[in-house]
Formats: structure tokens, sequence, C-alpha cells
């Protein structure tokens, strides 16, 4: 009996620091101020896009949170201004899955924006179907509207150097490969199963961002990848309900909450220092070594030309 008791105890006391140390993760420790600075959160209206807009207006940031609808992006932007204490923070509608929204974004932003300090490549969905200009879903959101999207304000962003593009990839990305062909014929990343184009799609974030980083020599506008962590979101809302129902349990206790899987976004938006490792991806606030896929120099550059064409760029 008693050592049944002692047993519980030591596996209850084993899960509690588990949960602190390892599920929680490493925090953002900086304590940088962005008085005076302008950030872009593509997808702020919810999950840890929105936790960003929070810390980064508490910070002193003009935020602008770049989201498809109206009504949550403004109803989250009512949120964040409560949460932070700021009134410097923004709604502007962006749609990713229309380059022509992307570029009214752009142009509207650039009218009416002097400068841009940090851009946060934070949207991403997985889910089927296809996007405006007709592009799988996952590709035109995760990669291609975002490409663009960069692309168009870099001006704002090299003007304003030391300049920052961070781009939430996803662990996923490991298992992702990019079928040229298949994009070439068919304008998606595979006809296969949803999380092999979802993780294709995140091999294109961390690809985009090893070749964007080439592109940004002598710029002082550096660039980095993430993987956030598995956290409790809205993402999984496309997943079916009774698998969702089956998991709640397990992720209640293994998955982050929103505000602990933005820490690496954060890290990677304001840590002094960071410059160097400028292209790399970085996980629980720490940069780590990627299998050679995820730096593959010709795919990278092949893949940005190939997006250069989709987008109506060149
Ligand atoms: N959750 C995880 O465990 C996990 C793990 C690894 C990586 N990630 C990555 O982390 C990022 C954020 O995910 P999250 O967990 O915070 O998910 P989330 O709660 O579902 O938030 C995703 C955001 O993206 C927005 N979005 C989707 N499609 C868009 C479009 N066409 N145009 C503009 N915005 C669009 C959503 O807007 P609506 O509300 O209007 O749909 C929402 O604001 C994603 O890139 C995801 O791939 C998440
Ligand atoms: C994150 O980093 C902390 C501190 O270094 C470490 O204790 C923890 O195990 C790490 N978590 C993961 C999931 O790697
Ligand atoms: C980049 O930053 C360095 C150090 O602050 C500065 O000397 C250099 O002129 C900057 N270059 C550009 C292109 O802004
Ligand atoms: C979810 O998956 C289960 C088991 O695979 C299946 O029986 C069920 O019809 C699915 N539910 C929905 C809403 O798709």
């Amino acid at each position: 009996m008693s050592c049944f008791l002692i047993c519980g105890a030591v596996f209850v006391v084993a899960a509690y620091f588990y949960h602190e140390i390892i599920v929680k993760g490493k925090r953002c420790t900086s304590t940088v101020k962005l008085h005076g600075k302008t950030v872009i959160i593509t997808g702020s209206n919810t999950g840890i896009g929105k936790r960003t807009a929070v810390d980064l207006a508490k910070r002193g940031a003009r935020v602008i949170m770049a989201c498809r609808s109206r009504e949550r992006g403004e109803a989250a932007m009512l949120d964040v201004k409560t949460e932070s204490g700021s009134s410097d923070v923004v709604f502007m509608p962006l749609d990713l899955a229309s380059l022509k929204s992307v570029r009214s974004f752009a142009e509207n932003f650039l009218k009416s924006e002097s400068r841009l300090d940090i851009l946060i490549n934070n949207a991403g969905l997985l889910c089927e179907g296809r996007t405006d200009d007709g592009f799988g879903m996952m590709f035109g959101v995760n990669h291609l509207g975002h490409f663009l999207l960069t692309n168009l304000l870099l001006p704002r962003l090299k003007e304003s150097a030391p300049s920052r593009v961070v781009t939430v990839s996803s662990v996923a990305h490991n298992f992702g490969h990019i079928d040229f062909d298949c994009l070439n014929k068919h304008k998606t990343l595979g006809l296969g199963s949803t999380m092999n184009k979802y993780s294709a799609s995140k091999l294109c974030n961390v690809l985009f961002t090893h070749e964007l980083n080439k592109r940004l020599q002598g710029t002082n506008v550096s660039c980095f990848s993430l993987h956030p962590g598995a956290i409790s979101s809205e993402f999984d809302r496309n997943v079916n309900r009774t698998l969702v129902m089956l998991i709640t349990p397990l992720s209640l206790f293994f998955f982050k909450t929103p505000e602990q899987g933005c820490q690496t976004t954060l890290h990677c938006a304001l840590q002094p220092g960071l410059e160097p490792l400028s292209g790399r991806y970085f996980s629980n606030c720490t940069v780590r070594n990627l299998f050679a896929k995820a730096r593959d120099d010709a795919a990278a550059k092949k893949l940005w030309e190939l997006s250069e064409s989709m987008s109506g760029l060149q």
C-alpha cells in the first residue's frame, strides 16, 4: 500500500516537472522595448499570432494585425488593445489565399506606414482546397502568399534596417518533400495526404528563409524560420472531431498554451545579436541544425524562382 502511494507520488512529481520544464519549454528572455517600431503579424486574430501581438504591443510596438476576416480581426484587435494596454494596434485585411488581396494589403501598408521593423509570417492552415488563384490551399497560404507579401514589403524592411522577417514553420517540415513536377503540373504540393502537403508547405517556409537570407546579404535585414512547439490552438479546426476529442486529454498535458507557443517567435523577433544566425531555423528558443533537404541550395533557389513566376513577381 505504502509502495503504491510512493510510486504514485513519484509519478505525479515527475509528471509535474516534465510539464513545467519540457512541455512549457524555454521562454524568450529579451526585455527589448519597441517604441517607434512597427510590426506586422499575419493570422493574428487567434492562436500564437494573437499572443505574439499582445506581447509586442506591450513592448510599445505599433502592431498591424493582418487577418483575413474583418469581423474576427477587429474583435481580436480590441482584445489585444485591452490585454496589452496599448492603443497602437491596427487591423488590416489580408487574405493570403488571394494574391490580389496580398497586393492590396501591401499597397495599403506602404502608402500608410513609414516603417517596418519586424514582419512575422505566422498564418498557416491544415486543410484541403484551392486558393482564389487555383493553387493548393496549403501551398498558397502557408508559402506563396507569404512569399509575395515579404517581397512586396522588402523595400520598407530595408529602409528600416536593422529589421527582421520571422516565418513560422513546423518540425513537420522534416517529413516534407517538394515535388516540383506536381507543382508545375497541378499547382499543388502533392496529390496524396493532407499531412504530406502540410509538411511540404512547412519545408517551403524553411527553404524560403534559407534563400531569402542569401538575397539579403549586406542589407541588415535578417530572417529566421522556426518550430513553435505543439500548441493547443484553433489549428486542429479541420481535423476529425472524434479524433480531436480523443486527443484532448493528452494535448492538455503535452501541448503548450498559445502564450507558451509564441516564445520562439518572440525570441527570433527580439533577441539582440541573432543577426549572424540569419537564415537559420529555431525551436524552443534555440538555433537548430537542419537536415540536408531543408538547407538544399538548389531546391531553395528553384522554389524561389518558381514562386516568383507563380505569384506574378516576375
Ligand atoms: N498548433 C500547432 O501545434 C503548430 C505546430 C507547428 C507549427 N504551427 C504553425 O503555427 C502557425 C500558427 O498556428 P496556430 O496554432 O496559432 O493556428 P490557429 O489558431 O489556427 O491560427 C492560424 C491563423 O492563421 C490565419 N489564417 C489561415 N488562413 C489564412 C489566410 N488565407 N489568410 C490570412 N490568415 C489566415 C487564421 O485566420 P482565421 O481565424 O481567419 O482562420 C488564424 O488567424 C501556423 O503557421 C502553423 O502552421 C502550429
Ligand atoms: C527546452 O529548453 C529547456 C531549457 O534548456 C529544456 O529544459 C527543455 O527540455 C527543452 N524542451 C524541449 C521540448 O526541447
Ligand atoms: C548595416 O549595419 C552596420 C552596423 O550598424 C552599418 O555599418 C552598415 O552601414 C549597415 N548597412 C546597411 C546597408 O544599412
Ligand atoms: C472521424 O473518424 C471516425 C473514425 O475514423 C469516423 O468513423 C467518423 O465518421 C469521422 N467523423 C467525421 C465527422 O468525419
